[in-house]
């Protein structure tokens, strides 16, 4: 059978990343190009500033994937590109460069959804085997889907309010961590105790979160030591928090594998690089005896192979576009 190359293309929000992958499951070449230390002084990425910078940057991220892969257009067979959800200005440069190279060398277009392409990261690890659980952990997404086959998703539940990822940063913010602070709170947790009481979010019998109440408890805490004349331990905080929100996660996960009878749990979403959370969902795999797959850290966080991946599973469903292609700021995962 003949090898399928599709070139994926994200920029969503501040990465601009183009990978080339080989039939769905082997990385042929990626490049990143993260703007983090642009946005870093405003505390969170400024959408206006992240679409310029991905105008400067798809060029050369583009010209570097095909050379580290030592390839040209001609040896592609499909351009994917994430159509939606994200930052609209971020999401339509991505876009208007997958039509142009689709139209100057002919070549299907294939639009891919965010979450979807966080999903299919896994499967640059080990082939997806349905019925599956994905639990979808980034920074504007916490959900449990079932997927009984490729693209056939069902939302089980999902945050009300805040993501966890967003829940992090917030946190983060707070405690005078610089953006992203996700890995930053993660680091800081590893070296604390959890000797701060933190209420347990949403505690029902769905398999829905919630991360505001938690976020607010953080602040508060945090306000009131301060108040009081009390030097917070950060470590400590870290810790607490971490325990609580990793706690909510992964005990609703292990709701939905017992009550659904899943075999297969797959973890997604710049979250899912968190070191307490790998951690704790795999010791409940373990205990479920269940088959987990985690993505490699470099394919947690937004890039172009998990669109590419996502990509050939779609190209092989016929899963192509026209030019009336639209980036869409938000849209159901399809
Ligand atoms: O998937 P992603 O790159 O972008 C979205 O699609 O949202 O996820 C980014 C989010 C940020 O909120 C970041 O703080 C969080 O993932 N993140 C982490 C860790 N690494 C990234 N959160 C907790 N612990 C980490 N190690
Ligand atoms: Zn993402």
């Amino acid at each position: 059978m003949k090898d399928i190359y599709i070139l994926g293309i994200e920029s969503s929000c501040d990465e601009t990343s183009c990978s080339i992958v080989k039939n769905g499951c082997e990385e042929i070449s990626t490049v990143i190009s993260s703007q983090i230390d642009i946005h870093k002084s405003f505390g969170g990425v400024v959408p206006e500033i992240a679409s310029r910078e991905h105008v400067k940057n798809i060029t050369f991220v583009l010209e570097e994937c095909l050379e580290k892969a030592k390839m040209t257009m001609d040896d592609i067979d499909a351009i994917a590109l994430t159509y939606g959800p994200g930052l609209i200005g971020s999401l339509l440069i991505g876009l208007e460069a997958a039509k142009i190279l689709s139209y100057l060398y002919q070549k299907p277009l294939i639009p891919v959804h965010h979450i979807a392409g966080h999903i299919y990261a896994n499967s640059l690890v080990k082939p997806l085997e349905f019925p599956l659980l994905a639990l979808v952990v980034s920074g504007g997404h916490t959900e449990l889907i079932k997927m009984t086959d490729h693209f056939q998703f069902e939302k089980l539940g999902g945050t009300l309010d805040d993501a966890i990822g967003e829940c992090y940063d917030k946190v983060a913010r707070v405690m005078d961590l610089s953006y992203p602070g996700g890995p930053k709170v993660d680091e800081l947790a590893h070296r604390g105790k959890p000797t701060y009481h933190l209420p347990i979010p949403l505690s029902d019998d769905s398999y829905n979160f919630s991360f505001s109440g938690l976020k607010s408890a953080v602040i508060n805490l945090n306000h009131k030591e301060e108040q009081n004349g009390n030097t917070i331990n950060k470590e400590d905080l870290a810790a607490s928090f971490q325990k609580v929100a990793v706690e909510s996660v992964v005990r609703k996960t292990r709701k939905a594998i017992e009550k659904e009878g899943i075999k297969h749990l797959i973890v997604a979403g710049g979250v899912a690089a968190n070191k307490g959370l790998r951690e704790e969902i795999s010791k409940m795999c373990e205990e479920e005896q269940v088959d987990l797959s985690i993505p490699p850290m470099k394919f947690c966080t937004d890039n172009g192979a998990m669109i590419a991946s996502a990509g050939y599973f779609a190209y092989k469903l016929g899963r192509v576009a026209d030019y009336d292609l639209n980036s869409l700021s938000s849209v159901a995962l399809q």
